[in-house]
């Protein structure tokens, strides 16, 4: 583990890590730049966090890039954000798949424009054997629209009432065979979910942080993993060391 302290090697370190990269447009207006600049500057950072994620042996890391309501914002906006995946992906994909970074989209692919969708499969080909992070990348996605694809899968498939457990549920999502989000992270001090992981952040840690995201830094990353560390995850029950293995009893 490369420019970790002893201290951090010591740290309980969450597998899954969810990050709202909220606050692009204020820390753009806060300096009199174009929101885009917000989003540019937030790319950048976002390369820096993703290092920083491999470097604190962090497993899975989901970020939020695009909501399905974000299709409402202003055209030239939501056109700057479709480019600005297309560089990233074009630009940072050696980078990543040098780190050891596995690649992986969640969220509807098929509304976006074909050349875009053709770079996004090819970067999850690219990378699909590395082992060190996964990253999903949250592009056009929405919580409710998940579920919805979810319900509408397993009609199709003809599952019954009988069968349908939380288990069987996740396996429809976007992250199947992923483990749930443990810490989600919000940059820029709102407190709300925002339509993200919906299903699969039922028990995930929050923190939430005023620093805007294109100012979210190593140390910021470093300072969430540390209120995590000190979180007593019960999962509905007593305290970790309290909590004794009774099964969920299930009403339906
Ligand atoms: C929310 O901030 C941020 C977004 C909607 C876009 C996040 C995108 C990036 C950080 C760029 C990286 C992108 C890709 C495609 C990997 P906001 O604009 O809502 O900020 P505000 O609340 O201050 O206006």
């Amino acid at each position: 583990m490369a420019n970790t302290s002893k201290n951090d090697e010591q740290m309980k370190i969450p597998t899954h890590v969810g990050i709202i990269m909220d606050g692009n447009g204020r820390w753009a207006k806060s300096r009199g730049l174009p929101r885009l600049a917000g989003h540019k500057a937030g790319t950048e950072n976002l390369r820096r966090v993703i290092r920083a994620c491999v470097e604190f042996g962090i497993q899975y890391l989901t970020i939020y890039a695009f909501s399905t309501e974000n299709w409402g914002r202003p055209k030239d906006e939501v056109e700057g954000l479709l480019r600005i995946l297309a560089e990233v992906i074009e630009k940072e994909l050696p980078e990543l798949n040098e780190q050891g970074v596995q690649l992986h989209h969640i969220g509807r692919l098929e509304d976006l424009p074909e050349n875009l969708r053709q770079k996004v499969n090819k970067a999850i080909e690219i990378t699909k054997n590395n082992q060190r992070l996964v990253l999903n990348v949250a592009f056009n996605y929405g919580g409710r629209d998940e579920i919805v694809c979810a319900i509408k899968q397993m009609m199709r498939d003809g599952v019954t009432p009988e069968q349908v457990t939380p288990d069987l549920i996740s396996s429809y999502m976007f992250t199947a065979g992923m483990p749930d989000p443990d810490l989600i992270i919000r940059t820029s001090g709102e407190m709300r979910t925002s339509n993200f992981l919906i299903w699969q952040a039922s028990y995930a840690e929050w923190y939430v942080t005023p620093t805007f995201w294109p100012d979210f830094d190593k140390e910021e990353l470093r300072k969430a993993l540390v209120a995590f560390a000190q979180r007593d995850r019960r999962f509905g029950k007593l305290s970790e060391q309290d909590a004794t293995g009774s099964k969920p009893v299930n009403a339906c």
